[in-house]
């Protein structure tokens, strides 16, 4: 018997548990039978058993109606933890819901009950379970629609405020009748943290790379991700928006620091200096600091090299195997890197000496 899924079988919200379809950082995906339906389910793992467990830069914006609850959940108490934790599992099933009826090529979600996901299972062309884009064969010709296609889907949630936050060809199953993007936990409301734009740049670069390498004229679109973005800050983003394409022979645009995937963003303040040759004879030789400051002994600042995000590039899989739906048996899940993205340490700033007068610091009123 599947534990998390009984209470669903014991109140007839689904008839029978088929197979186990994946085994996810975060979740156990199964194939449940609702009257003729097969549908999947989505079982999130306890918190502690999820490989992914640093979620704070998602959760930034989230707020919950009960300001009761919420107060709780920003104490960090046992019940705020709880509520926390149910809070992480229902936004994948309200974004479903929300980008669904907008259009968005996402699973059909059909319910969230007892903190399992029922949703369409989606299917390639012989009715079996999709393979993620990662997995698929895609040929040089269908690259640069499959991207285009992708993209459009970004703008689409972007117009519902909303960005994925872990797009990349792992999170984007090839249908039938396209692309469909899932997995939705980690979700960011665009207008409500403070790194969206950071997540939407990534979500983008990564989609782009990983179709770059496959018709590399997909270079050429590397300024997508700036004219997306500008339009939705000045309010000009509509769902049909399409960034200008790169003019044939054109080079392509440079390239942005956040259109690149994390693991190859330049640490900032790593730029050479170029030094005169008056300043290196004065680096040669101990001068006086200025305004007779005691020379401190600075150390070179330097961000801690990020790793790449959750939806990083990561090698490309063999093509999946694929199996009927009914005794479909779970694949191993290639690994994702860990989330780093670890913040810039705070810079140290250099402490004022204070001049001392004779007063002994001079707070004391004369
Ligand atoms: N609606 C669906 N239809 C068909 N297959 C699905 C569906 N939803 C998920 N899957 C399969 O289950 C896998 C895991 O789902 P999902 O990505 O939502 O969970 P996860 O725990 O976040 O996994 P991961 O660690 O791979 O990101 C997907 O890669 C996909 O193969
Ligand atoms: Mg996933």
């Amino acid at each position: 018997m599947v534990d998390p899924l009984e209470p669903l079988l014991v109140d007839g919200v689904i008839d029978e548990v088929v197979a186990r379809l994946k085994s996810g950082k975060e979740a156990d995906l199964w194939l449940v039978r609702q009257g003729q339906a097969v549908l999947a389910a989505k079982v999130y793992k306890a918190r502690e058993t999820r490989s992914f467990k640093n979620n704070s830069a998602y959760l930034e914006g989230r707020r919950t109606r009960n300001s009761r609850t919420q107060r709780a959940m920003d104490r960090g108490s046992k019940f705020g933890q709880a509520a926390a934790e149910e809070a992480w599992k229902t936004k994948e099933a309200d974004a479903l819901h929300a980008l669904h009826a907008a259009g968005v090529r996402v699973p059909r979600p059909v319910l969230f009950y007892e903190g399992v996901l029922l949703m369409e299972v989606v299917l390639d062309a012989s009715g079996h379970p999709a393979p993620r884009l990662i997995d698929a064969e895609v040929s040089r010709d269908q690259a640069a629609e499959l991207y285009a296609v992708l993209r459009s889907q970004v703008v689409q949630m972007l117009c519902c405020d909303l960005v994925h936050g872990d797009l990349s060809a792992y999170n984007v199953l090839l249908g039938w009748e396209g692309p469909v993007i899932i997995d939705f936990p980690q979700v960011v409301g665009a207008a409500h943290n403070s790194q969206a734009e950071g997540f939407f740049f990534r979500d983008l670069a990564n989609l782009r790379h990983y179709f770059e390498a496959i018709d590399p004229a997909i270079k050429g679109s590397a300024g997508d991700g700036r004219e997306i973005w500008r339009a939705y800050t000045k309010r000009e983003l509509t769902p049909d928006f399409v960034p200008a394409p790169p003019r044939p022979g054109a080079p392509p645009p440079p390239i942005d620091r956040r259109e690149l995937p994390l693991a190859e963003r330049p640490p900032p303040q790593q730029r050479p200096q170029q030094r005169t040759g008056q300043q290196q004879q004065r680096a040669a030789k101990p001068s006086r600091p200025p305004l007779g400051r005691p020379q401190q002994q600075r150390p070179q600042q330097q961000r801690p090299q990020r790793q790449p995000g959750r939806g990083g590039q990561q090698p490309r899989g063999p093509v999946v195997e694929r199996r009927p739906v009914l005794g479909a048996q779970a694949a191993p899940m290639v690994a994702h890197a860990p989330q780093a993205g670890t913040p810039a340490e705070p810079g140290q700033g250099r402490k004022r000496r204070r001049r001392r007068r004779g007063s002994g610091g001079g707070s004391a009123p004369g």
